[in-house]
């Protein structure tokens, strides 16, 4: 059931999404801030800012995160942050709470809340930037609606055509398989994916098989659509999967990061947030299996020579992974050298075991 009301109670998976969005924004304001001379953050369905109990909704988490950086110093770009609401009493709200913020934000950085639909308002800006000829600056886009109606496909890939724009797209994945076989909902759904092949995953009995299928789908569309990488997980409320949240980036460092916040709210590698109510499901997983970082660059790198530091970062750090940079020296080259998997160049390196920049290792 939609919330008719302007501030509803929120859900224990809707912390897993503003928690995975507060770590990225704390990697992503200082690298893209201390570059560039504006950035932008629009929240498309930006709500009223606020739930019921008084938690913070998206639009504040994202501006807290840049009063409360601990590298505030470092970013010296223009912060613009647009939140599109359509409800006018949700926009009235936010527009409140934005006027009497409880933390300080720096001087350079704009805020402007725009009542109006997401496709609509989007399209007008896309069109104004492509009128000036100018390329929209790098921003993150937020895209959390509450069905699958109004998140179409071409908006997202014209998103996409600007090259350090990234996308976090809430998806519903509970929605589509429960109505995938009514009719009213085909033309939504032909909007969402930009295409037609949906239709072949309705008669995909097999619950896992059928959420693979769309989830493979709908990262396919968006890759299509622009994203070079393209990383998800998925919030649960206790056993019962809510959604998921797909997360697209042209670069892999994006992905690389966006991972590092996963793994940093979802500890156990299995990019799924349970909630607060259930911390048992979580207790019953294993801890992260490092195995499967080792056997993925023994796949890639094996047979290939000398390769360096740099470039088995960017492997892990991409989609091509589920794991991080954080994860490769300590979980996997380390380990890997003191079997015997792996040797390094010690022309290359002052001391064994450590994987400075200019190290080249090979894969035994
Ligand atoms: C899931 S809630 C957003 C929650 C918010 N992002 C957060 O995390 O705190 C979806 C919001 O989108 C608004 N909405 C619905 N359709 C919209 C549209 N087409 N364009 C913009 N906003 C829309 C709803 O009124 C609602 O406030």
């Amino acid at each position: 059931m939609l919330p008719k009301t302007t501030l509803w109670p929120m859900s224990p998976h809707t912390e897993g999404k503003h928690l995975v969005l507060r770590r990225y924004l704390d990697a992503w304001l200082p690298i893209l801030g201390s570059r560039f001379g504006r950035i932008l953050f629009i929240d498309g369905f930006a709500g009223p800012g606020a739930y019921v109990g008084g938690e913070e909704g998206s639009p504040l988490v994202a501006l807290r995160a840049l009063a409360e950086h601990t590298a505030r110093g470092m970013i010296t770009a223009e912060t613009v942050f647009v939140f599109i609401e359509k409800d006018l009493k949700r926009a009235h709200h936010l527009r409140g709470l934005i006027s009497d913020l409880p933390f300080k934000l720096p001087r350079n950085c704009t805020i402007e809340v725009i009542s109006g639909a997401f496709d609509e308002t989007l399209t007008e800006v896309l069109d104004h930037v492509e009128a000036q000829k100018s390329g929209l600056a790098p921003s993150f886009v937020m895209v959390d609606p509450f069905g699958v109606s109004d998140t179409p496909m071409s908006v997202i890939r014209r998103l996409l055509a600007n090259r350090r724009s990234e996308v976090y797209i809430t998806f519903m994945y509970d929605a589509i398989s429960r109505f995938s076989n009514t009719p009213e909902f085909a033309p939504h759904l032909d909007g969402l994916f930009g295409c037609d092949s949906w239709r072949e995953g309705i008669d995909i009995e097999d619950s896992r098989e059928s959420k693979r299928f769309y989830y493979d789908l709908y990262e396919a569309q968006l890759k299509a659509a622009g994203a070079e990488n393209v990383v998800r997980f998925e919030l649960y409320e206790g056993k019962r999967l809510v959604y998921a949240v797909f997360f697209g980036t042209q670069h892999w460092m994006g992905a690389d990061r966006m991972k590092q916040a996963i793994w940093r709210v979802c500890s156990f590698g299995d990019f799924a947030f349970r909630g607060t109510r259930s911390p048992q499901g979580s207790l019953l997983l294993s801890a992260p299996d490092y195995g499967a970082l080792q056997d993925a660059l023994r796949r890639e790198f094996c047979g290939k020579g000398w390769v360096s530091v740099a470039s088995l970062e960017e492997f892990v750090g991409s989609d091509r992974t589920d794991f991080h940079c954080g994860h490769l020296k300590k979980n996997g080259l380390k380990p890997m050298e003191e079997s015997g998997a792996l040797e390094a160049d010690n022309e290359t390196r002052k001391k064994r075991y450590t994987y400075p920049e200019g190290t080249l290792v090979r894969f035994l």
